[in-house]
């Protein structure tokens, strides 16, 4: 069991010897069983999706500034709870206490935007081209959310897209990921300590099992008026299909494969640091890492040689230790994956500048790796590698940095660095990204369109924009027809 300040965060928790119809959450870094949660079924989001209808036309009802007071207190729950917070998050997904304490306090800051953000649901009114009518527009919630959230941020995912959902008036039902669920139910507890009517906010608990089923009756499901996801682009293909049934509205964040390029211009201290940090944190294991990094070659050598440095002083261990940078995979499946790809670039002629095995912690600890000598034909290159793996390839002009960093189908986060004013606009049109991080690693922020294009997804998440996924439009036509 895991020891919090406030246990009831975890009151769904059940201790590891219970019997019934429940699955085991495991501490990735040590294999500790944590305990059990309720492995739920198709009946079981059936009903929830069932109450949230029930409930949600009150929600809707309710002016948007008292729905912002909610969200608004749930918030500041979040961020007096941080330590508890962070603590199952990191005991459940296995990051550094310091990145699952900033996740928190990103997830606090959707709340936050949301709540502001709910109360400028504005319509529009349209200049009518006859004087006998009136043309308006009104956005109201679209009824009842769903959404499939990661085990790589499980609070804030889920906070992104539930705090758009319930400041638009939507109820929003949850099925997390099932390597990390305990994230989700304490934030859910603490969303009813902030006041949140009951049926709004129910998370769906499954094990790998359960959950293909449950995500099709998402899909299917008539009720569900918008699906959101954060996942893998196979399985956000295998949603669109099954949701054209019901023809709902899609949010779907799926894989990426980020290019990071550094020109010879750049700031090589500043590119090496965001190098480091845009692919090591989390363990790499995030949709908008550095997943390819391209140098030109005037700074190649120094680069990579400063980069080698940095990444072979990164601290391995438990996230709960103290100076951890990072921690372990999530299971030995990503670890057997990031394997497959590292032998398979040095299979096709890969060199290793830095690890390329497990690290001597054992389980599912990773050495953080370098590969030169990457090419558009091996794995690594093409694959979302989501793992502590950086692949380095040299360019020598900005036309084929450019056409190295489009040759994906992913088209999620771009970054690139460079001190050229005129190569920054040039550059960033020609990059076929959702999102681009000019001199900035960190580019997730509330107030940003965080969302991809090409096989990257649908919609975005937070922002201005993240509100209108929950919202429909209807036009009104005032005439006085005879
Ligand atoms: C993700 O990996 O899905 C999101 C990470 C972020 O928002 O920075």
């Amino acid at each position: 069991m895991i020891a919090l300040e406030y246990p009831d965060l975890l009151e769904a928790l059940l201790p590891a010897e219970s019997a019934g119809n429940t699955f085991a959450v495991a501490d990735p870094a040590t294999g500790e069983i944590l305990g059990r949660v309720t492995n739920n079924d198709v009946a079981a989001a059936r009903a929830a999706i069932q109450s949230a209808s029930a409930a949600q036309p009150a929600w809707a009802a309710h002016p948007a500034l008292a729905r912002g007071r909610i969200l608004r207190r749930l918030a500041e729950l979040l961020l007096q709870h941080q330590n508890d917070l962070a603590l199952i998050l990191t005991r459940e997904q296995g990051k550094p206490l310091s990145e699952a304490r900033g996740e928190i306090a990103f997830a606090a800051s959707f709340f936050e935007w949301f709540a502001e953000e709910g109360r400028r649901a504005y319509g529009e009114v349209i200049p009518a081209p006859q004087g006998d009518k009136r043309l308006l527009t009104i956005r109201q919630a679209a009824g009842v959310a769903a959404a499939i959230t990661p085990w790589n941020f499980p609070v804030s995912m889920l906070a992104r897209k539930a705090a758009a959902a319930l400041a638009a008036g939507c109820a929003m039902v949850i099925k997390p990921a099932e390597q990390t669920p305990l994230s989700a139910l304490a934030l859910a507890r603490l969303a009813r300590n902030a006041g949140l009517p009951d049926g709004l906010l129910p998370v769906i608990t499954a094990d790998r099992d359960n959950t293909p089923a449950i995500g099709e009756e998402f899909c299917r499901n008539p009720a569900v008026r918008v699906l959101s996801f954060t996942g893998s682009t196979r399985v956000g293909r295998q949603l669109i299909a099954q949701s054209a049934d019901s023809v709902k509205r899609l949010a779907l964040e799926l894989g990426g494969n980020a290019p990071f390029i550094v020109f010879g211009d750049a700031d090589l201290d500043a590119a090496v640091a965001g190098a480091l940090v845009s692919k090591f944190r989390n363990a790499g294991q995030t949709c908008v890492c550095a997943n390819r990094i391209l140098v030109h070659e005037s700074i190649f050598d120094t680069f990579a040689e400063k980069f080698v440095a940095a990444a072979a002083r990164l601290k391995v261990g438990n996230g709960l230790d103290a100076g951890v940078e990072q921690g372990p995979l999530i299971d030995a499946r990503a670890l057997e994956k990031v394997q497959a790809l590292v032998d398979d670039a040095i299979d096709k002629g890969a060199r290793l500048l830095l690890g390329g095995k497990p690290h001597a912690l054992g389980r599912t600890f990773y050495e953080p790796t370098v590969l030169t000598d990457v090419t558009p034909a091996m794995r690594v290159f093409q694959e979302e590698i989501f793992g502590p793996v950086a692949p380095l390839i040299r360019f020598s002009s900005e036309t084929e940095a450019a056409e190295l960093a489009n040759a994906t189908e992913a088209g999620l986060a771009a970054y690139f660095y460079s001190r050229d004013a005129q190569r920054i606009f040039r550059f960033a049109e020609v990059l076929q990204y959702g999102m681009v991080g000019i001199n900035s690693a960190m580019i997730s922020l509330p107030e940003a369109p965080f969302g991809g294009i090409r096989q990257s997804g649908l919609g975005r998440e937070g922002a201005r924009l993240g509100l209108e996924e929950y919202l429909d439009v209807k036009y009104l036509c005032i005439g006085q027809d005879q």
